[in-house]
């Protein structure tokens, strides 16, 4: 994770970001909360060290990581484009091996790609390209063949990163909101995993920017009715308030890389 120090709205790249809009000091509290519920879980926490010149830097949206290998994002927005460096300072500093793709193909990490099993879903259309995924195809199946990328094209704004509108909870199931994804893309998920909906209102919400730990989920405070569901489903719910950060378009997900 990386403390909101200096979290703020200074550009807009989403359709959520406001430039007029003010970050509230809850924004620390909130933030707080979060590390605290996943340090609860026996989730251990690591620090990156936030950047004043990267206010966006909050949402850790800097690569993936599979087994000790550490692929950076390649940005799309030059505002978010210098958060790279610090990435890969700290998984070198940490015994990652770093593997790039190329720099014109955009990628933003795992913000685009979820896990479900050995199947990665890699969201395109907004912010990472299909090239990228190409790419990061070619290096997970070196490491491991078994692996399969799952391109799912993405066609609303508001639901830039596939992370903003699909959650896997485990190998077999997942929540989307099905507004977001082209026709072809609800193909593949169909083919590919049992989906559960979320309303427009919910994942307004950020509902789906979610993350599963085993049986428990952190998720976005105010998302009554996929509480419900996923109450049935066996989870257990921790609701965390998260409204100044999805001014800036990103919720609990978006501000943790779980690793
Ligand atoms: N303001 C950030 C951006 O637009 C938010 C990133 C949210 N991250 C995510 N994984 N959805 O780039």
């Amino acid at each position: 994770m990386c403390p909101p120090d200096y979290f703020d709205i200074k550009y807009s790249i989403n359709p959520w970001m406001n430039t007029k809009e003010n970050v509230s000091r809850n924004k620390r509290i909130q933030w707080e909360t979060l590390k605290e519920t996943f340090e609860k879980l026996n989730v251990q926490i690591k620090l990156l060290k936030p950047q004043k010149r990267f206010p966006d830097m909050v949402y850790v949206d800097i690569g993936i990581v599979y087994k000790n290998n550490f692929i950076p994002s390649n940005f799309r927005y030059k505002e978010r484009q210098g958060e790279r460096k610090y990435a890969v300072d700290w998984f070198k500093k940490h015994g990652y091996k770093i593997i790039e793709i190329e720099k014109d193909f955009y990628f933003e990490g795992h913000g685009d790609t979820l896990w479900a099993g050995d199947k990665l879903f890699f969201g395109y259309g907004f912010r990472s390209s299909m090239e990228a995924q190409k790419q990061v195809e070619k290096i997970l199946k070196k490491i491991n063949p078994k692996i399969e990328i799952i391109p799912i094209e993405l066609i609303d704004p508001r639901f830039y990163h596939l992370d903003t509108c699909f959650c896997p909870l485990n190998s077999k199931q997942a929540l989307y909101f099905p507004g977001a994804f082209s026709p072809k893309a609800k193909k593949m998920l169909t083919k590919n995993i049992e989906l559960i909906p979320v309303s427009e209102k919910e994942a307004k919400k950020f509902a789906c920017n979610a993350v599963v730990i085993n049986k428990d989920i952190l998720i976005p405070a105010d998302a009554n009715f996929i509480y419900k569901k996923l109450k049935k489903l066996g989870y257990k719910i921790h609701p965390i308030e998260m409204t100044e950060f999805i001014k800036g378009g990103g919720a609990c997900k978006c501000l943790s890389f779980v690793m």
